[in-house]
C-alpha cells in the first residue's frame, strides 16, 4: 500500500540537500564531458524547443539516484522521469536548464534539482558545470555558492540596479505587458543568463537585483526560489503572492526592489520616454519660449 500523504516522517531538509548535491555533481560532470563534443539535438514542441542527448543522460542519473535512495517519492522531472505515485515528497528535476546554450556551447547552463514536501521547498541545488558553479540550500539553512553564504543585496534605488528578465514582454490578463522597456529604461540594464534557474541564483548571490520570469515551470524554478528565500530575497508571483509551485510566472528580487519589480511586472510603470521623443519636447518647448 501506498503511503498516505502526511503519514510519512519528515526527513531533515539536510539529508535531502546531501542527495541533491551529490546528485548534481555527478550529472554536472557527465555534461561537461559533452561540451564541445558532436551533440544530438531533436525538438519537442518546435524549432526553438531543444532537448539534447545530454538532458536525457543527465535526467535518468540523476532520476536513477533518487529512486534508488528514496523509492517511495514522486518525481517531477522535464523529460518525463517518474517516482512513486503517491508521497509528501517530490523531487523536481530540470536536467540541464539552458539546453539551447547547451546545445551551442554557451558556458551558461544548470542541472536544478528542487525537493518539496507538502507544496513547501526543503532543499535546492543548481549548478553550472561549464563554471564550476554550485548553488544550493535547505529550508532554515541559508544558501551558498560553493559551499560560501550567500546573500541577496541591500540595493534600493531601481536606477543602481541589474535585472534578470525572462522575456521582455508578455501576456498577462489578455493585454501585452512591455516589462523590456521599464527595466531597460529606469534601471542599469536587463540579462538573461538563457537559463532561469541561473538568473534566480544571481538574485540570491548579489549579481542580479530582480529577476522576472513569465512562463516558467516548476522544474525551472523549484530550486532557485529556494534558494533566493535562503539568501534573504522575496519570491512571488506576478500578483504578489508567495511563489508557489503551481504558478507560471516567477519574481524574485532582493526584497528591497521588490514592490517596483512588481509594479514593473503588472504593467504599471511604462519606462522613462527614450532620449529622441525627450529631446523632441525640448526643442518643442524651446519652440514655444522663442514664440511667446
Ligand atoms: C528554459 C530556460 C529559459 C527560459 C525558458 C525555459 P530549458 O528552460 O530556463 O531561461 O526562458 O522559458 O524553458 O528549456 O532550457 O530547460
Ligand atoms: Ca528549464
Ligand atoms: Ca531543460
Amino acid at each position: 500500500m501506498p503511503a498516505e500523504p502526511g503519514s510519512v516522517d519528515p526527513i531533515a531538509p539536510t539529508i535531502l540537500l546531501e542527495l541533491a548535491l551529490e546528485t548534481a555533481r555527478e550529472a554536472g560532470a557527465l555534461l561537461r564531458e559533452k561540451l564541445g563534443a558532436p551533440r544530438e539535438v531533436s525538438f519537442k514542441a518546435g524549432h526553438n524547443d531543444l532537448v539534447t542527448d545530454g538532458d536525457r543522460a543527465a535526467e535518468a542519473l540523476i532520476s536513477e539516484r533518487i529512486r534508488a535512495r528514496f523509492p517511495d517519492h514522486r518525481i517531477l522531472a522535464e523529460e518525463g522521469a517518474t517516482g512513486a505515485e503517491v508521497s509528501p515528497y517530490r523531487w523536481l528535476i530540470d536536467p540541464v536548464d539552458g539546453t539551447t546554450n547547451f546545445a551551442h556551447n554557451v558556458p551558461a547552463f544548470a542541472v536544478s534539482i528542487g525537493v518539496e514536501r507538502e507544496g513547501r521547498l526543503q532543499a535546492g541545488v543548481v549548478y553550472n558545470p561549464a563554471a564550476d558553479e554550485l548553488f544550493a540550500a535547505a529550508l532554515g539553512h541559508g544558501a551558498t555558492l560553493n559551499g560560501r553564504p550567500i546573500a541577496v543585496t541591500a540595493v534600493g534605488q531601481p536606477e543602481a540596479a541589474l535585472i534578470g528578465c525572462g522575456a521582455i514582454s508578455f501576456r498577462r490578463h489578455g493585454r501585452t505587458i512591455r516589462v523590456g522597456r521599464a527595466f531597460w529604461t529606469i534601471t542599469q540594464g536587463c540579462r538573461t543568463t538563457g537559463a532561469a534557474a541561473l538568473d534566480l541564483c544571481y538574485v540570491a548571490c548579489g549579481r542580479f537585483e530582480v529577476f522576472c520570469g513569465p512562463s516558467l515551470r516548476p522544474w525551472d524554478v523549484a530550486a532557485g526560489a529556494l534558494i533566493v528565500r535562503e539568501a534573504g530575497g522575496a519570491v512571488t508571483d506576478f500578483d504578489g503572492n508567495p511563489y508557489q509551485l503551481d504558478r507560471r510566472d516567477i519574481l524574485a528580487s532582493n526584497g528591497a526592489l521588490h514592490s517596483f519589480a512588481l509594479r514593473v511586472a503588472q504593467g504599471k510603470v511604462s519606462g522613462r520616454p527614450s532620449l529622441t521623443k525627450r529631446l523632441a519636447g525640448l526643442r518643442k518647448r524651446g519652440e514655444k519660449g522663442k514664440a511667446g
